[in-house]
This record gives C-alpha cells, sequence and structure tokens, in this order.
C-alpha cells in the first residue's frame, strides 16, 4: 500500500487501475467493501471525498487527531472513512436528519468510538451546538437546495479559525436545468464571500454535476 500526499489516504494499483484504500481503524468492514491487508478500499464512486482525491484535489484538509462536523452523513459510508483518517483521538459528529439513514448510521458508529450520530436538521445548528465542540473541519454533503448557506452557517458557528472545510455540491439540486459550471461559478463567489476557496474540482463523471470546493475560514 502507497501514501498519498492526503493524510490517511493510501493507493494502490491493480493492473492499469488505481484503488485507494484507508488504514481501518478496527479492521471490520460495515459496507461489504475490500479489506486487504487491514486497509479498507474507499470507493470513489460512493464518496465525493474519494472521487476529490482520484480529480487530484490540492488537498482535503484534513489529518489525524481532527475534530469533524460531517453535515449528510448519510448510512455513513464516507464517514467511515473520515473515522479511520483521523483516527482515535479525533472524533466525527455525523449530522443527518433522515431517521431511517440514521437508523443504519448508528449500527456503524456503536463500532466505531470516534463517530458521533445527531439526528438533526443542518439547517438549524443550534438545535445541536450542546452536542458539538469547536471543530477542525467541516465537511458537507447534503444535495439540498440550501446546501451552501446551510454550509456557511455551520462553519461560522463550529469551525476554529484558519481551519478547512469541504462542500460537495450537487449542481441539480439547486437548478435542475441550469449549465453546472455556471452554478459553480456562482456559489464560487459566494464561498469566497466569507472563505478561502483554496480548489475546485469538478467530480464528472464519477459523480455527474457534482463539484468539490475545499476552502479555509479566515
Ligand atoms: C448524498 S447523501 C450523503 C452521502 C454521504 N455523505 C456519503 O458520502 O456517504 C445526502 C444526505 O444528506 C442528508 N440531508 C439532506 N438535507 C439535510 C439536512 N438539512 N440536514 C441533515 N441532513 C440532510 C440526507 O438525508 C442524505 O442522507
Amino acid at each position: 500500500m502507497d501514501e498519498t500526499k492526503y493524510p490517511g489516504i493510501y493507493e494502490n494499483w491493480f493492473g492499469k487501475k488505481k484503488f485507494l484504500f484507508t488504514k481501518s481503524l478496527d479492521g471490520k468492514i460495515f459496507f461489504g467493501e475490500k479489506l486487504i491487508e487491514g486497509y479498507r478500499e474507499l470507493d470513489p464512486t460512493r464518496s465525493k471525498l474519494g472521487a476529490a482525491v482520484i480529480k487530484k484535489i490540492s488537498s482535503i484538509g484534513l489529518k489525524e487527531n481532527n475534530l469533524v462536523l460531517y453535515l449528510g452523513a448519510s448510512h455513513g459510508y464516507t464517514a467511515s472513512f473520515v473515522s479511520d483518517i483521523v483516527g482515535k483521538r479525533g472524533i466525527v459528529y455525523c449530522v443527518d436528519f433522515s431517521p431511517r439513514v440514521v437508523m443504519q448510521l448508528v449500527f456503524v458508529c456503536e463500532e466505531r468510538e470516534n463517530m458521533i450520530p445527531i439526528l438533526a436538521d443542518a439547517r438549524k445548528p443550534l438545535s445541536y451546538q450542546n452536542r458539538v465542540t469547536k471543530v477542525d473541519f467541516v465537511y458537507c454533503d447534503v444535495a439540498q437546495r440550501e446546501q451552501v448557506d446551510l454550509f456557511l452557517k455551520n462553519v461560522k458557528m463550529f469551525l476554529k479559525p484558519k481551519s478547512y472545510c469541504m462542500l460537495a455540491l450537487k449542481a441539480r439540486s439547486i437548478d435542475a436545468v441550469k449549465n453546472p459550471r455556471k452554478i459553480y461559478e456562482v456559489v464560487k463567489k459566494e464561498l469566497s464571500a466569507e472563505l478561502r476557496v483554496l480548489s475546485v474540482v469538478e467530480l464528472d463523471p464519477l459523480e455527474k454535476d457534482h463539484c468539490v470546493f475545499l476552502c479555509q475560514y479566515k
């Protein structure tokens, strides 16, 4: 397994194809992923974080021991890999508002002491303010019309100054017909008003009409 420039993310080539991995905290798998000598395969077609790495984002802004606020954790697929990256002394606060997916997320969090499930609406960060500390990284993947607003709201409330945050943006949730590139331009301007936008990568064809923004809180 070879280290990549992204902390906690490894790669291996099988034939002509590159595969991504994280070192599993506990040797367990949760989503039927491949486990090779203690490393879990991160599928970039299931994870926008993985897709951003394949698309050569400048950095993931995330490292060991980080405290992370994860908005839109769903069943915990990508969140479980973030849990591997931050390790036992890090924490991943996993927010999702769908009781159906949080039921499954809870099973993953029961196995992982560094993952905390929070059933809440990310548009209302005040509702979980008493359960989340200041964090080193905010990750947002909610695929909702209000994705930029709620991302910025949470960043302002929870992110430590100079720390990093990542928005996985679904253009079709903002406008189903507009050219996604036009949407990315508008979003970049909105983010730039509050944050330093460090890297922007389009995820096509791994995730159609999605773009990831890596930013730093000023
Ligand atoms: C695209 S899925 C996330 C996939 C996940 N990030 C992964 O990579 O494994 C989007 C998730 O965001 C959640 N979501 C959407 N709007 C939300 C909101 N306002 N507050 C909390 N969760 C929200 C949905 O319930 C859904 O589970």
